[in-house]
Formats: C-alpha cells, sequence, structure tokens
C-alpha cells in the first residue's frame, strides 16, 4: 500500500467511531470510503441499513454483508454520512465527484445531519480549485454548458464515462473558486447542469485527515 493509501486508510478507520449503531447511515464513493466499508464491517458495528451514493458502493456494501435501503425508502432523516472529497478548504467547503458519483452524493449528504469527511492530507487547499471542477450535465446541454464555463474563464473537458444515471461529467479546471457558495449557486442555475461537483451548501460537519503523524479530527 502505498503513502497515501495508508493515509486514507487511516482517517477512514477513525471514522468508525462516527457511525451510530441500528441507525442509518448514509455512506458515499471513492477509495476513503472503500476503506471506511472494510473497517466498519471488521469492527462488528451493525447498522439498520446503510443509504448508497452510487452503484459502486451498492455493490461493495452488498459485498461486505450491509444492507442497503433506497433513500425513498426511509422516513425521517440519515444521522451520520460518511464519505471523501477531492479538495476540502479551512470552511470544510469541498470539491467532490472525482469519481462520477456526484449527484448521488449530494442527495444522500443533503438527507443526512452530519456529513464526517474522511481524506488525506493532500487533499487539504487554502482555496478550491486547483482539482478540476465535476460538473454532472445532461448529455444534450454539454456544449451549452462548457461555453458557460469558458465565459467564468474555466476550461471544460468532458470526461470519458458516464454516470450513473447516464449522464456526462465535464471536468472544470484553471477556476480560481474564491466564494465557493456563490460560484455553486450561480452554476446550480444553468439549464441541464444535474449536479456541480462544489459541496458548500451543503459542507462537511467533521472532518478526519490522515497524515503521516496520524489522524487529526476538526469539527
Ligand atoms: C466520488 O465521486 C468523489 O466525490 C469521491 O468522494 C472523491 O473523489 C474521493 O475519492 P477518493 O477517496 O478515491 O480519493
Amino acid at each position: 500500500m502505498d503513502e497515501q493509501a495508508r493515509k486514507k486508510e487511516l482517517a477512514a478507520k477513525a471514522a468508525v467511531d462516527y457511525v451510530i449503531e441500528n441507525e442509518y447511515l448514509g455512506v458515499g464513493t471513492g477509495t476513503t470510503v472503500s476503506f471506511f466499508i472494510a473497517a466498519l464491517q471488521q469492527s462488528g458495528k451493525k447498522v439498520k441499513a446503510c443509504v448508497s451514493s452510487s452503484d459502486a458502493t451498492t455493490r461493495q456494501l452488498l459485498a461486505f454483508g450491509f444492507p442497503v435501503v433506497e433513500l425513498n425508502e426511509i422516513q425521517g432523516r440519515i444521522p451520520v454520512y460518511v464519505d471523501g472529497c477531492d479538495e476540502i478548504d479551512a470552511n470544510f467547503n469541498m470539491i467532490k465527484g472525482g469519481g462520477a458519483a456526484l449527484t448521488g452524493e449530494k442527495i444522500v449528504a443533503q438527507a443526512s445531519d452530519k456529513f464526517v469527511c474522511i481524506a488525506d492530507d493532500t487533499k487539504l487547499v487554502k482555496q478550491l480549485g486547483a482539482f478540476a471542477l465535476p460538473l454532472e450535465v445532461l448529455p444534450k446541454a454539454v456544449e451549452q454548458i462548457k461555453k458557460s464555463m469558458e465565459g467564468i474563464r474555466g476550461v471544460p473537458k468532458v470526461r470519458e464515462c458516464i454516470t450513473d444515471y447516464g449522464n456526462n461529467i465535464i471536468d472544470v479546471s484553471g477556476l480560481q473558486i474564491q466564494d465557493p457558495l456563490k460560484l455553486e449557486e450561480a452554476i446550480n442555475q444553468l439549464p441541464g447542469l444535474v449536479t456541480c461537483g462544489i459541496f458548500a451548501k451543503r459542507g462537511a460537519d467533521v472532518l478526519i485527515v490522515g497524515s503521516s503523524d496520524g489522524i487529526k479530527i476538526t469539527t
């Protein structure tokens, strides 16, 4: 295992403490979350059921023996959501979507009371934007949204993938994101935009960072 993976695993293991037994648990997507699912299984903690953010996570949860329910099937809110990020700033604003699961992640995060973000220390940034911002867009809107991104001096590139919902991802590099909430709200207005990879309106509540010195938890 490389150094970055070790740091991810450290953060992921620490997040198990936040899991509330016999309650619903929201589960994100990505390599850090994969470590979390394995650690949760090892801990022996039992949840009522998991609400998954992607097809990939659902497959892993089922393979590890966790029950999975659809968000539409549950009453009330999810107490805890655990997920990784691509970048996070000091105010817990994030860029997410490197794994193309941003739409499911934003939906489940929005339905959760506490967002526990697990990350290695390379994800910490002063200002969001060095990581190309993922946008999930309806196929019909790709060219129009690319033009809108060029209009704010972004450099859009269509990713070679189709999302769980049959849409495209545009990765927008070159953005200096000084006001994440304002940009998220502006991008949300574009016709054909499904999900913007800025998570500012619903940022993290707890940040667990793994580094070579161990873990650091900030709330
Ligand atoms: C998935 O679409 C992303 O939002 C992931 O949560 C993010 O890319 C973190 O991924 P890793 O844990 O693989 O670094």
